[in-house]
C-alpha cells in the first residue's frame, strides 16, 4: 500500500511540477480542475506577497487523489457496476434500455443531446438511490446550533446516513426498496413529492462539483456497455453491499 501510495503521489507530482513550471514560463493555462486549483493558488500567494497563504502542493496532490481517484472515478465505477446488477436483475428493464439506446444512437458513438433523452437517466437515479455510491454525509458543528427540534453544541459530529433516507417507507412508499426506475420518468421533485428526500451528490455549497460530469459519464457508458453487450448476474452473486467509502458491490 505504502508504495502504491509513494507511486501515486510521484505520479500527480509529475503532472504538477510539469504544469507549474509551464505556468512560470507563461504557457496559456489549461481550462481543467488542476489548472483552477494551481491558478487560484498563485493568485492567493501574490496577494498575500508570501508563501504562507494558498495551498501547499502536498494539499493540491491530497486534493487530486480524493477528487479524481476517489470522488472521480471510484463514486462513478461502483455507479455504473450497481446499474449493471439491477439491469442483470431486472432483464425486462435491460431489454427497454437497450432497445432506446439502439434507437436513438444505432450503433454510432453515443452524442450528449441523445443522452439526455434516455430511459437510462431513471435507471441510474433509480440505482444511485439504492446503492447511493456515497452513503453517509459528515459536518462538524462549529458554533452552537438549532437544528429543527435540536440544539446541537460546537464539537458535535453530525453522521446523516443518506442511504437510509433512501429508504424511508413513509417517503418512498411500502415498496421503497423494489426497482422501480418509472419513480423517476419525471423530475426527482416529483419522485419526492417536493420533499429534499433525495441527494446522492450532496447539497447546497459543498454539492458535489463533479455531478453533471457524473451523470453524463455514466450515461455515456451505460448507453455504450447496453449497444454492445446483454449482460446477466452470474449465479454464484452473493448480495451484500458494504459501504467502504464507497458502496461496494
Ligand atoms: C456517482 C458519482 C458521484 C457521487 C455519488 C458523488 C457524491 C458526492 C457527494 C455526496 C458530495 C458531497 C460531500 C459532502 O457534502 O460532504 C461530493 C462532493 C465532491 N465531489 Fe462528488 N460524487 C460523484 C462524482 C464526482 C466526480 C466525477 C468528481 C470529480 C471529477 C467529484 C468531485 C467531488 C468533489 C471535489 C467534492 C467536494 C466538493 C466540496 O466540498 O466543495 N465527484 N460528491
Amino acid at each position: 500500500m505504502n508504495e502504491i501510495e509513494r507511486e501515486v503521489k510521484a505520479t500527480i507530482k509529475g503532472i504538477i511540477d510539469k504544469r507549474v513550471k509551464g505556468m512560470k514560463a507563461g504557457e496559456p493555462n489549461t481550462d481543467d480542475l488542476l489548472g483552477i486549483l494551481l491558478e487560484s493558488n498563485f493568485k492567493e500567494i501574490e496577494q498575500h506577497g508570501n508563501k504562507n497563504f494558498g495551498t501547499t502542493i502536498e494539499e493540491v496532490i491530497e486534493e487530486s487523489t480524493t477528487s479524481v481517484w476517489i470522488a472521480g472515478q471510484e463514486a462513478t465505477s461502483v455507479w455504473i457496476v450497481w446499474t449493471m446488477i439491477l439491469l442483470g436483475r431486472h432483464p425486462d428493464w435491460q431489454v427497454r434500455a437497450r432497445e432506446e439506446v439502439l434507437q436513438v444512437f444505432g450503433d454510432g458513438m453515443p452524442e450528449f443531446d441523445g443522452l439526455n433523452r434516455l430511459k437510462v437517466t431513471m435507471i441510474l437515479h433509480k440505482s444511485l438511490r439504492l446503492y447511493s455510491s456515497a452513503s453517509a454525509l459528515r459536518r462538524t458543528i462549529t458554533t452552537k446550533t438549532k437544528l429543527g427540534e435540536l440544539t446541537l453544541p460546537a464539537g458535535v459530529i453530525l453522521y446523516l446516513p443518506t442511504i437510509l433516507v433512501y429508504h424511508v417507507k413513509e417517503i418512498w412508499g411500502e415498496d421503497a426498496i423494489e426497482f422501480k426506475p418509472e419513480r423517476f420518468s419525471k423530475c426527482i421533485s416529483t419522485a419526492t413529492k417536493g420533499q429534499m428526500a433525495v441527494f446522492p451528490f450532496g447539497a447546497g455549497s459543498r454539492i458535489c462539483i463533479g455531478l453533471n460530469f457524473a451523470m453524463i459519464e455514466a450515461k455515456m457508458a451505460m448507453a455504450m456497455i447496453l449497444q454492445h453487450f446483454a449482460f446477466e448476474l452470474s449465479p454464484l452473486y452473493t448480495h451484500a453491499p458494504q459501504s467502504v467509502i464507497t458502496m461496494q458491490p
